[in-house]
């Protein structure tokens, strides 16, 4: 059969949430001609589009009611006279990070957040209003003040699809439901990617000036999920299989509101909005772990309390491992108008109306701190110099800038992807425009990946890739989760290499070409294998406690030894860890203990 020709774009952006479209968005915008976008899924499906609560930008539009105390209801702030600062948001995301995001980084981003606030109104997106119009503003976990702007529960969703339509306009090239199979980087110089045509199986070389990665997280690790199931993190493994190390990857984040066994997000605006935490006994337990907070401290806080209230006993009387969110006396009106998305979800998957009904929820597996390391333009790193790989970018939840740390504030993310997918749309035109080249491509990279779909399909072996993928996620959820120590983590990395020891005996059922999505969950799986070594490497090194990442065996922030990145290399034995420091304004922002 005659193999189909290579193709060439300009620019190449990998993934199309948020981070990915505002890339290709703005370097069309910006004069690149030829700019090409690939997604696994339609562009329309992708996760960004299931964030529900909101993005966060300090307009300081809403304050607590005078008199009521700073949990209060909210009112409008007088117009001029802003309720909230840039100031005041910098420094709850640091402490947010646990001292280990970027200070520099973070500074940029909540900088640009106002700005990239009022380009999404200005291309029509269709925020929650004020009585007076401006941008309704709700409170989040971990931020001293209400400054999430949302559209009901569907802010990510309607992010999406207003950036989405920008993006036609501009002129980008959509690639539906074409998997990226593998990134060609010769001499530190990416070249390009491999990319198969899901539905005819045709697998090509893609050649590109420039080439960037949006492909979202890898919470598909874990057998508990708030990720759609297309997030199997594939460009971070690919990236590192291609010799790019990852920064920070044992710091993932549990929302503590997935629906019960589901996984589903329950946004944490149910919170926001006034919503409470209870335990069987009908306590609002987060009294005991974060008194002046309760249920809105940060993320890790609360996943870590809900797990200790359910590890003790006082989870579900029926469902064991659950705890509840108790949305009731919110009343009608408010769930219909502001909650609408979860309660339909609620109904939907576990029979329960959050009107008058609690609604079961666990922690969930809901987004990665971690992954491609890269600067403020989303300049992919080789190393902890700053050494770039030329021509290759990354942005949003698959790159580590680090702005979050080892703990991310809820609505940080959708701006992190629209913030950073922005700039390196920007860089990307500036490389293009200043006169990037297109480089050769040595050897014959689509083979090489034709060979590796022929592989799973002839198979001498019998190993089941969903059993494999299934006990991947057992592991990584028993032994890599909320809590952990170095026996279970131990665990985790041995059964890991057993796995991927039967994973070269894997054999998929179906040879067809055409849409063959046993080749594609192969595929997926063995990128799940690549990158849950190095989660589980990174959090076995790290003996501390920090944010997302709690060592039961390690109690305690440890400043003097593990106030640095971890930088996993590839290896033939495994991955290797170095380290990298993290950018701190001693004088402004000095690491402090983290109380809430
Ligand atoms: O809870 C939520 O609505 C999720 C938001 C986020 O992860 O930023």
């Amino acid at each position: 059969m005659s193999q189909p020709d290579t193709l060439t774009h300009d620019v190449i952006v990998v993934g199309a949430g948020l981070a990915g479209t505002w890339a290709a968005m703005i370097a069309s915008q910006q004069g690149v001609k030829d700019v090409a976008v690939l997604s696994k899924i339609h562009p329309l499906r992708s996760h960004s589009g299931a964030a529900q609560g909101g993005i966060a930008a300090a307009l300081g539009n809403t304050r607590p009611t005078p008199n009521t105390g700073a949990e209060g209801p909210l009112e409008p702030a007088p117009e001029g006279e802003p309720a909230d600062s840039l100031d005041s948001h910098v420094f709850d995301t640091i402490k947010g990070s646990d001292w280990l995001g970027d200070q520099d980084a973070i500074e940029i981003m909540i900088k640009d957040a106002p700005q990239v606030v009022y380009e999404y109104e200005h291309m029509g997106c269709v925020f929650s209003r004020l009585p007076d119009g401006r941008i309704a503003q709700r409170r989040f976990g971990g931020h001293s003040a209400p400054r999430a702007c949302y559209a009901a529960d569907w802010t990510g969703h309607v992010l999406l699809h207003t950036v989405h339509e920008q993006a036609l306009r501009h002129g980008v090239k959509f690639y539906s439901e074409w998997y990226c199979m593998d990134l060609i980087v010769e001499d530190n110089v990416c070249r390009g990617v491999v990319a198969m045509n899901i539905l005819t199986g045709e697998i090509h070389t893609m050649r590109a000036k420039a080439v960037m990665f949006g492909t979202g997280g890898y919470g598909r690790a874990y057998k508990i999920t708030s990720n759609a199931y297309a997030n199997t993190g594939d460009g971070v493994a690919i990236a590192y299989n291609a010799g790019v190390p990852l920064l920070d990857m044992e710091f993932v984040q549990f929302h503590p509101t997935g629906l019960y066994k589901h996984g589903i997000l329950m946004s944490e605006a149910c919170r926001g909005e006034g919503g409470y935490l209870v335990n069987s006994t009908g306590e609002r337990f987060m009294e005991r772990y974060a008194k002046s907070k309760m249920e809105l401290a940060p993320r890790d806080l609360v996943s870590r309390s809900e797990q200790q209230e359910i590890n003790e006993g006082r989870g579900g009387e029926a469902d064991h491992d659950a705890i509840y969110l108790d949305l009731r006396h919110l009343g009608r009106e408010k769930i219909l108008a502001r909650l609408p998305q979860v309660r339909e979800l609620a109904i939907d998957f576990v029979g329960t109306d959050p009107i008058d009904q609690l609604v079961p929820i666990q922690p969930t597996a809901h987004y990665s701190m971690g992954g491609i390391p890269c600067d403020v333009n989303g300049q992919v790193i080789a190393d902890a110099q700053g050494t770039p790989v030329v021509g290759f970018y990354a942005a949003g939840e698959c790159a580590c800038i680090s702005v979050h740390g080892a703990n991310r504030l809820g609505t940080n993310s959708l701006l992190d992807a629209s913030v950073f997918g922005r700039r390196a749309g920007y860089a990307i035109a500036e490389f293009i425009t200043g006169g990037a080249k297109l480089y050769p491509i040595g050897g014959d990279p689509a083979d090489r990946n034709r060979r590796r779909v022929q592989g799973f399909m002839t198979n001498p072996g019998k190993e089941s890739v969903e059993k494999i993928a299934q006990e991947l996620k057992t592991t990584m959820t028993n032994n890599c989760g909320v809590f952990r120590d170095g026996e279970r983590l131990r665990i985790a990395l041995s059964d890991i290499k057993r796995l991927q020891e039967r994973f070269t005996h894997a054999r998929v059922m179906d040879t067809s070409s055409r849409f063959n999505t046993d080749v594609l969950a192969a595929l997926e799986t063995e990128h799940l294998l690549d990158f849950s070594e190095v989660i589980v490497a990174g959090a076995l090194a790290r003996t501390e406690c920090r944010g997302a990442h709690w060592r039961t065996d390690h109690l305690g922030r440890d400043d003097k030894n593990w106030l640095k990145h971890t930088m996993a290399h590839k290896r033939s034995s495994g991955p290797e860890l170095s380290f990298k420091s993290v950018n701190i304004n001693y004088e402004k922002y000095p690491p402090q203990e983290r109380k809430y």
